[in-house]
């Protein structure tokens, strides 16, 4: 196991009617900026949840942070920070608004001209506006991690970034959230918190074999709750397991002291950029191709997992990891996703090369657990994802 230092400050406030904690925990002289994305907040009674509780602060709003939050509306909201002399920032929302929030936290301390520069510099913020979420859409686990993605229309780009300044104060999770979200996201939710804990996992053996049995257990817990939730976003027990499995995937625990890929994640960003396909449906494009491409640098993780986590008890490693590649894909047809590129769009002539090229260009020489996927292996498992 490698060495690890591990430190999340987020507070977590989970379970049923739990948004009216917001009272608590919102400082009591703050001046607050609430931000949200297209209006579901105000059809499923968050809305007047939120506004409920924070009766008495000095709040102002700002709304329509559109899914893949848009550099140029994040601007707009950074001007009423500025101008309001905004001290504290509320998200409520899915991944969108709390990466947006996330990003406006650490443009509010940033001094140069462009904050884009943080994101093209990959800079990791020490300094930011103290800021809490009110979760509405379990997937990404940005409620308790400290990382964002900003996508630029203008330049069709899509950039990460993440810094110790940029976890939340806290999050809610209240798991009633789950009843309005509609299929489609809810599949997201489950597709993209899968391949969180897979990019963490399916790399090579490092002796971490705790961080393997919570990462297997995630999945199985994704694998059993997911169709529940999507068949019926009533169902509590399931919609809460969903929720708290995704925080976990990606509140870093996992990865503590263990090699991580995130290769897919690169790749598929890229897809959205392009095309606007939603992030984790380009997740089950790349990783199945993925995983055949980098078969050999990996089989001995693809096997544990077909065994431990699909029960795929027959055959020699070769067989079996492949089998966890096959049950990968079959899971994530059987959630309603498809796996193709060109099950999106007919431009997808050319995709591979150009992505090539955009790594290249920004120096990503190397990608995945071994710093060795190059922009050339790139291009190839994106020509096979067609
Ligand atoms: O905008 P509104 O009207 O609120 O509607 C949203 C949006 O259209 C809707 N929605 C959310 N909660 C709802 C609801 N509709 C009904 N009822 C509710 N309770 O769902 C739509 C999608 O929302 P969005 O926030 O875009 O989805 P998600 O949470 O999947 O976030 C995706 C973004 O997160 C980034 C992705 O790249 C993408 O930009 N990611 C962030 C990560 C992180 N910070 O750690 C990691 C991930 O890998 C990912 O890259
Ligand atoms: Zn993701």
């Amino acid at each position: 196991m490698n060495n690890f230092e591990y430190k999340n400050p987020t507070k977590i406030i989970f379970g049923k009617d739990t948004i009216g904690k917001l009272t608590n925990e919102i400082p009591a002289d703050a001046k607050v900026l609430m931000l949200y994305g297209g209006g579901s907040i105000k059809k499923n009674g968050v809305y007047e949840q939120v506004k409920t509780a924070l009766a008495k602060t000095d709040l102002i709003e700002f709304g329509g942070i559109p899914a893949n939050p848009e550099y140029a509306v994040l601007m707009d909201a950074l001007k009423v920070i500025k101008e309001e002399k905004i001290t504290y920032l509320l998200a409520v929302g899915g991944g969108s608004v709390i990466d947006g929030t996330k990003f406006l936290a650490a443009a509010a301390e940033y001094e140069g001209a462009e904050p884009w520069e943080m994101l093209k510099n990959k800079e990791r913020p020490t300094k930011g506006m103290p800021f809490g979420t009110v979760l509405t859409l379990p997937a990404t686990g940005s409620e308790m991690n400290s990382g964002l993605v900003i996508t630029r229309e203008e330049t069709k780009e899509k950039l990460a970034m993440g810094g110790p300044a940029l976890f939340p104060t806290f999050s809610i999770l209240d798991p009633l959230v789950i009843t309005s979200i509609p299929e489609r996201q809810l599949v997201n939710g489950v597709t993209d918190a899968f391949t969180h804990v897979l990019e963490q996992y399916m790399t090579y053996p490092a002796g971490g074999l705790l961080q393997d049995r919570f990462a297997e257990s995630i999945l199985q817990t994704l694998i059993e709750v997911g169709p529940k939730v999507i068949k019926d976003p009533t169902d509590y027990e399931a919609g809460a397991n969903f929720m708290w499995s995704c925080t976990m995937a990606l509140n870093g625990l996992i990865q503590q002291g263990v090699p991580g890929d995130w290769a897919i994640h690169m790749m598929g960003h890229e897809l959205t950029a392009l095309f606007g396909i939603d992030h984790a449906r380009t997740l089950a494009v790349v990783a199945p191709s993925h995983y055949k491409y980098n078969f050999e640098a990996k089989k001995e993780k693809l096997a544990q997992y077909a065994e431990r986590v699909w029960n795929v008890t027959e055959g020699s490693i070769d067989d079996k990891a492949y089998a966890g590649i096959e049950k990968t894909e079959a899971f994530f047809h059987q959630l309603g996703i498809k796996t193709k590129l060109s099950e999106y769009t007919d431009k997808f002539e050319g995709t591979a090369e150009e992505i090539a090229k955009r790594f290249t260009d920004r120096g990503w020489l190397g990608l995945g657990e071994r710093q060795a996927l190059t922009p050339q292996d790139a291009e190839k498992i994106v020509k096979m994802a067609y």
